[in-house]
């Protein structure tokens, strides 16, 4: 008898999806398996006005598939000139349903990102007061800090000022890698959430190394110690409301990923409710795969849980080595590799 789990639709709280031709390419992963996705805005140039975001959400809607149905839910990228307006503006569209921090040059496309918090604060208490939550990278760039300590040091440095000087303001902490950031969420009232990627369950930092140096492990933040894993694993199977799905899958072209100076991110998105199912069936946890995935992140930010379901068997099978992206290829996280766990 196959072994079977039907869970309410999940939804992932944190996403790239690019623009442009490949969006035909993307968009119909995230749809098979998730019913709503927190989009991100960091496009050459940055979605940061809502008619921009009204504008990227139609692009994505016509990727599609008939027969699929898919909610994007946009997001903001903050800058230092963002007026206040613009989150009113944003509030009342409907569409857009938070706003995102990153740091002036910590990842791909963060140019022009926020050199320091203090300067957007006027913003951010709008925001406190209209219930948008901030999704903050959090990771400072510092370049004398080093690489693995960087989100340590951000929580210090930025997030733990940030969280008392707006004292009502609600934080998404985005894909969260360190025991740390899993001990700030968990000592920090509801207010304060977290995601988790799927590649920061399965892999620490060995993986980047592992036969070679694999440019398809390096994403942002970079994977870290296997201790740091475990706290995260077993964060995210605790059943703790404060911690949801986010993949951060991430789509680069495989030829500026094999490259001298490869670009950060991992893309996941064909596979990514199977990739948390292996994780929680591991720790003998998939009665609590359904809490992550598809209840804590509407829970959080104050939508409704989904009302249809999916169902997973436990069949393996093998995630495809390469995908279309394009006119170029894309290769997946896990490429080639087997999943124990299936999308019916
Ligand atoms: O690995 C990453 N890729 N981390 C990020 O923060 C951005 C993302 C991307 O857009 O490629
Ligand atoms: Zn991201």
């Amino acid at each position: 008898m196959v072994e079977t789990i039907t869970l309410t639709r999940p939804d992932d709280w944190h996403l790239h999806l690019r623009d442009g031709d490949v969006l035909r390419d993307i968009v119909p992963h995230t749809a098979a398996r998730f019913a709503r996705a927190i989009v991100m805005p960091n496009l050459k140039p940055p979605v940061t006005t809502t008619e921009q975001a009204r504008a990227y959400r139609e692009r994505i809607l016509k990727a599609v598939p008939s027969g699929m149905s898919f909610n994007p839910l946009m997001t903001l990228y903050l800058t230092e000139s963002t007026p206040a307006e613009e989150i009113l503006r944003a509030r009342d569209s409907g569409i857009v349903k938070a706003v995102k921090y990153y740091p002036a040059g910590a990842t791909t496309n963060s140019d022009s990102g926020v050199t320091d918090m203090r300067r957007v604060y006027p913003v951010l208490e709008v925001m406190a007061r209209e219930g948008m939550p901030l999704l903050v990278h959090g990771e400072v760039t510092d370049p004398s800090v080093d690489v693995f300590d960087r989100e340590a040091v951000f929580i210090e440095r930025v997030l733990l000022p940030l969280l008392s000087d707006i004292p009502t303001l609600k934080v998404v902490f985005e894909h969260i890698t360190t025991r740390h950031a899993v001990d700030l969420v968990m000592q920090t009232p509801d207010r304060l959430g977290a995601t988790i990627t799927p590649q920061h369950l399965l892999m620490n930092r060995n993986a980047i190394f592992r036969g070679g140096l694999n440019p398809h492990h390096y994403c942002l933040p970079v994977l870290k110690r296997e201790q740091h894993r475990l706290a995260l694993v077993k964060a995210a199977t605790s059943g703790d409301a404060r911690f949801f799905l986010g993949t951060d899958s991430a789509p680069h072209a495989r030829t500026a990923k094999e490259t001298a100076c490869g670009c950060a991110g991992m893309y996941s998105a064909n596979a990514a409710i199977e990739f948390y199912a292996q994780v929680f069936d591991e720790v003998g946890a998939m009665d609590r795969l359904e809490a992550f995935a598809s209840c804590n992140g509407p829970d959080f930010y104050g939508l409704p849980r989904n009302t249809d379901t999916i169902t997973l068997e436990r069949k393996p099978w093998r995630v495809p080595s390469v995908l279309g992206y394009g006119r170029e290829e894309l290769v997946p996280m896990a490429a080639g590799e087997t999943l124990s766990w299936r999308l019916v």
